[in-house]
């Protein structure tokens, strides 16, 4: 019964994030042309005037650079993706989610490290899942930070082979979670937040064991939280 009733939220909370993103894929389509024909008309002005305004419309094309880089971003991350598995690259995908992110609002203050294996193998997976995780687990520590002030706002994000795993680690200094939290935190609706649903977690707990991988918590109040996504390397299947 309970199950069936959490199964459904899931799906209506992985619904919504598609039909946000298939919003967010249109607006920044429609808002990509006059920015591409602002740069455009940019373009041709900065090599026809004279010094003192040929920097001031260098100023402006910075900011429409600026513009069009942030649709790209939105696009890229929005553009509708197979649920078929394919081979990944996670890397991409830590890169693409937290460009995004960047300019989320809680994201200001926080500085947010990639750590990257440049090594690391490819990955089999959906890759609109794990997007999801990786922004779950971004939201998350953002959120944990925000009441943060004696220390430094930090999120750090490192991928790494680990013994037969790609092993994907968010570490961030903030609130921490105590050890009776710490034990429903994958439950779904459990949260500790005004407006949460309490479902983030839960999704990312589907998505990594719909993976076969593990997803796990470390955490100590009052300095920080990891969480650690391991997800198995491909089958080789030549070698089977
Ligand atoms: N990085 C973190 N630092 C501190 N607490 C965390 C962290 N990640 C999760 N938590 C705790 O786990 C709870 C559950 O997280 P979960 O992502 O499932 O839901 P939520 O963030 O509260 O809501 P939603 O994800 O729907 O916005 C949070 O309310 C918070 O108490
Ligand atoms: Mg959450």
């Amino acid at each position: 019964e309970k199950e069936l009733v959490v199964a459904r939220q899931k799906f209506f909370h992985q619904e919504k994030m598609a039909a946000v993103g298939a919003l967010a894929a249109g607006v920044a389509h429609e808002i990509g042309n006059p920015i591409a024909a602002m740069s455009g008309v940019l373009q041709e002005m900065v090599s026809t005037q004279e010094p003192s305004t040929s920097g001031k419309l260098a100023m402006l094309q910075t900011h429409i650079h600026r513009l069009s880089a942030i649709t790209r971003e939105i696009s890229e991350f929005a553009a509708p993706q197979p649920v078929v598995r394919q081979l990944l690259d996670l890397n991409a995908l830590v890169r693409t989610t937290s460009g995004l992110m960047s300019y989320d609002k809680r994201m200001q203050k926080v500085n947010l490290q990639l750590n990257l294996d440049t090594q690391l193998p490819a990955i089999e997976g959906v890759a609109d899942q794990l997007t999801q995780v990786i922004m779950n687990l971004l939201i998350n520590a953002a959120d944990a930070l925000e009441s943060v002030k004696d220390r430094t706002l930090e999120i750090v994000v490192q991928t790494a082979v680990f013994n037969d795993t790609v092993r994907l680690t968010v570490n961030d200094t903030g609130s921490g979670i105590d050890k009776i939290t710490l034990n429903r935190v994958f439950e779904a609706f459990f949260t500790t937040k005004r407006r949460g649903t309490g479902l983030g977690l839960a999704l990312c707990y589907s998505i990594v064991t719909g993976h076969n991988g593990t997803i796990e918590i470390n955490s100590t109040v009052g300095e920080g939280t990891q969480v650690l996504v391991s997800l198995p390397l491909p089958i080789d299947e030549e070698s089977t």
